[in-house]
C-alpha cells in the first residue's frame, strides 16, 4: 500500500449566512484538528457560482467566512486559508476529474437532485459536476482527512470513487512516473461528534441551511445575544420533560437536535448532558442553552465583525495562504500532467 503524509482539507461555501451547523459540524472541529495534522481551509468561491452570485455581496461573504475561520480559532501562519479562485489548479483538475467520474455516479448526487429541484433543465452545468470539482480540491492537495457535516458525506464517497478510478485507470503510468502503486491517497471523511447533522429549530426534520426562507430556523454566527435568546426560546420542542438517557431521544427529533447542540458546545456527549438534565423541563434546559450559546457564540461574532472592518488584513490572509496552496497543488498538477502523458516545460 501506498503511504501519504497525514493532511487534513476542507471547504466553505461563501453563499449567504454562517450558521450553527456550518460551526458545529465543520468550522469547530477545523480548529480542533489544527492540533494534530497540517490543515488546509478554503472558502469554496468557485463552488458558490454554481447558483447566481451578486459579485459584491459575494466578496463580501468570501471576507465573512474567511472572518469566522480566524475568529473561531484557526490559525493562518500554521496551517493554510485561502479562497479558492486564487489557485487555478482546482479548476484544472476538475476537468480531469469530469474526464474520469462517469454521468451515472453524479446522476446519483442527492443534493444536485435537491438544489436544482424540478427545473433541472435550467440548472448550471457547474452545478452538475460540482461534485468533481469537490474532489479536486481535496486531491490538489492529496489531503488524507476531511472533516465535513453529514451532507456532505455522499460527496466524499464519489471523491473516493474518482481517486480510485484515476489510480486504476492510470496505474501503470503512476508506476512509470515514480509514484508507487497510487497516486491519490482515498481520503476519509471525518463526520464526528454530536452535531454531524444540525437541524432547523422549526422543523426536527430538516437540516438547519443557509437557504431556509425562515432566519428563525437557524443561529447565525453573527446573531446578537437577543436573537439567540429569541431563537432558541421559540425552537419547536415537544411536550414531554428531557429524558435521561439517550435512547429516550429516538422519535423525538427536535429534542434531540437542542441536546446534540448543547453537546456539541459543551464539548460533551449527549449521555453527559442528559445526564445532568434528564427529567428537566424545556423551559430549563433552553434558558442553559441560550447561556451556553451566547458565551460560546457571542465572541466570535464580535471577532468576526471586527476583522471584517479591516478588509486588507483578511485579503492579506487569504492571498499569503493562497501562495503556500499554490505550491503545493502545482507540483500535484505537474505530477497529473505526467501520468496523463501531457507535454509541460521541464
Ligand atoms: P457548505 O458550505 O454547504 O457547508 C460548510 C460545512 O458545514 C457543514 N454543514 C453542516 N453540518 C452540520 N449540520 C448542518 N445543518 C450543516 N450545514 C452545513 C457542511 O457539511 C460542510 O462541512 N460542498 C461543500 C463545500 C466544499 C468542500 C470541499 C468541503 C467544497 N469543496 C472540499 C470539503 C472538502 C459545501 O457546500 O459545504
Amino acid at each position: 500500500m501506498a503511504t501519504f503524509s497525514q493532511r487534513v482539507f476542507s471547504g466553505v461555501q461563501p453563499t449567504g449566512n454562517l450558521h450553527l451547523g456550518n460551526y458545529l459540524g465543520a468550522i469547530q472541529r477545523f480548529v480542533e484538528l489544527q492540533e494534530r495534522y497540517e490543515c488546509i481551509y478554503c472558502v469554496v468561491d468557485l463552488h458558490a457560482i454554481t447558483v447566481p452570485q451578486k459579485p459584491a455581496e459575494l466578496t463580501r461573504q468570501i471576507r465573512e467566512v474567511t472572518a469566522a475561520f480566524l475568529a473561531a480559532g484557526i490559525d493562518p501562519r500554521r496551517h493554510i486559508v485561502f479562497n479558492q479562485s486564487q489557485v487555478s489548479a482546482h479548476a484544472e483538475l476538475a476537468w480531469v476529474f469530469n474526464c474520469v467520474a462517469r454521468m451515472g455516479w453524479l446522476n446519483r448526487m442527492t443534493q444536485f437532485k435537491e438544489k436544482a429541484g424540478k427545473d433541472r433543465e435550467n440548472a448550471s452545468v457547474g452545478l452538475f459536476t460540482y461534485p468533481d470539482l469537490m474532489a479536486a480540491d481535496i486531491l490538489v492537495y492529496r489531503a488524507t482527512h476531511v472533516p465535513v457535516g453529514d451532507d456532505q458525506k455522499q460527496h466524499l464517497e464519489l471523491t473516493r470513487d474518482i481517486a480510485q478510478k484515476f489510480n486504476n485507470d492510470y496505474r501503470e503510468s503512476i508506476e512509470a512516473n515514480g509514484f508507487g502503486e497510487a497516486y491519490f491517497p482515498l481520503p476519509e471523511a471525518l463526520i464526528q461528534g454530536p452535531a454531524r447533522r444540525v437541524m432547523s429549530l422549526r422543523d426536527g426534520s430538516r437540516k438547519m441551511s443557509k437557504s431556509d426562507p425562515s432566519d428563525y430556523s437557524r443561529i447565525n454566527l453573527t446573531d446578537s445575544a437577543d436573537a439567540i435568546a429569541q431563537k432558541v426560546r421559540k425552537a419547536k420542542t415537544d411536550p414531554l420533560p428531557l429524558p435521561s438517557e439517550e435512547a429516550g431521544l429516538a422519535d423525538r427529533p427536535e429534542a434531540d437536535n437542542l441536546v446534540g447542540i448543547y453537546a456539541a458546545l459543551a464539548g460533551r456527549t449527549k449521555a453527559e448532558v442528559l445526564a445532568e438534565f434528564g427529567g428537566a423541563q424545556f423551559s430549563a434546559f433552553k434558558s442553559a442553552l441560550v447561556d451556553l450559546s451566547v458565551a460560546r457564540l457571542g465572541p466570535i461574532g464580535a471577532e468576526m465583525r471586527r476583522l471584517m472592518a479591516d478588509e486588507a488584513y483578511i485579503d492579506s490572509v487569504l492571498v499569503d495562504g493562497a501562495n503556500r496552496a499554490r505550491a503545493i497543488a502545482e507540483q500535484t498538477m505537474k505530477d497529473v500532467k505526467d501520468i496523463l502523458g501531457f507535454i509541460r516545460a521541464r
